[in-house]
């Protein structure tokens, strides 16, 4: 309501820095919020066919944005959402993704992209906005966590050198207790770089539900040859494309079918 106070725009302090109550809302607000999110959660389904109309900019652009605000290990955010609304570029993409229904009647297609490949520079950037360019210091096991720990975890090099001093640092520590498995092979930085990828991928989803369009991810899809088209090196992979858009009543290709609960929720 215009002119009322949003409670959740009040600023608090956290060890000297000022934060948007935005950014963690009280549980009372998170409470309220339970309704739409299941009516999200769940009525989010595989759309295959879409009546080619293009999610309107501004929309597309909001989704994006919820889409980066995935969690992501050490927050490295290493990875890339490309989207287009140039009609050839759609085109070219659709060829790519085998023709399937859901691209060719696509009005959007997104690009997810690992890029694990860029954790260094995103290290950089990341440690500069945390210090406001060196001018705060990183102090503490943050220091130790982004200096030693992150390098340490991501390096790699073309003889693989550091994959075995990881693998001999890691074995090491786990002699005097519990230690992460890897990072350590190049198999491991690649499904490091998924694992961020697809949980943008998820919640761009999500925000396309709760803004009233429909998605299908995709990854029966030649990713070199869209690798290709995007411009990427080979560092690069491309996780998934997610056709999205106003889905047409027979897009929805079958009832949701989900394995028995027990099958997949284990309680221990
Ligand atoms: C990583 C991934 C890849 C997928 N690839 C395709 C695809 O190439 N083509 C397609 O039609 N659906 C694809 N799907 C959609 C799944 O088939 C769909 O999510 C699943 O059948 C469950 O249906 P629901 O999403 O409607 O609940 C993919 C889903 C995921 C998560």
């Amino acid at each position: 309501m215009p002119g009322t106070p949003n409670p959740l725009s009040e600023m608090t302090e956290l060890k000297g820095k000022v934060i948007s109550k935005d950014e963690r809302p009280n549980p009372s607000f998170l409470k309220s919020a339970l309704p739409g999110f299941k009516k999200t959660v769940q009525g989010r389904r595989a759309i295959r066919i879409f009546d080619e109309q293009p999610i309107p900019a501004d929309v597309m652009r909001d989704c994006l944005r919820d889409a980066v605000l995935a969690p992501s290990s050490s927050n490295l955010q290493t990875y890339e959402l490309y989207w287009t609304q140039d009609q050839q570029k759609k085109k070219e993409l659709a060829q790519y993704c085998l023709d399937q229904p859901a691209a060719t009647t696509a009005g959007d297609m997104i690009v997810v992209v690992s890029r694990v490949d860029l954790w260094k520079s995103h290290l950089d950037k990341l440690v500069a906005m945390m210090t406001a360019d060196g001018t705060r210091p990183l102090e503490g096991s943050l220091k130790e966590y982004y200096e030693k720990t992150v390098p340490m975890l991501l390096r790699t090099d073309r003889l693989g050198i550091h994959n075995l001093l990881r693998r001999f640092i890691l074995g090491y520590k786990r002699q005097s207790g519990p230690m992460v498995n890897g990072p350590v092979r190049r198999s491991d930085h690649r499904v490091y770089g998924h694992v961020q990828a697809t949980l943008a991928a998820e919640n761009l989803m999500l925000s396309l539900a709760a803004h009233g369009y429909e998605s299908c991810p995709m990854g029966g899809i030649d990713k070199k040859s869209i690798g290709r088209l995007l411009g990427l090196p080979t560092s690069a992979e491309v996780t998934m494309v997610i056709a999205a858009g106003t889905g047409k009543p027979e897009g929805l290709f079958s009832p949701r079918t989900r394995l028995p609960f027990d099958d997949l929720v284990k309680e221990f």
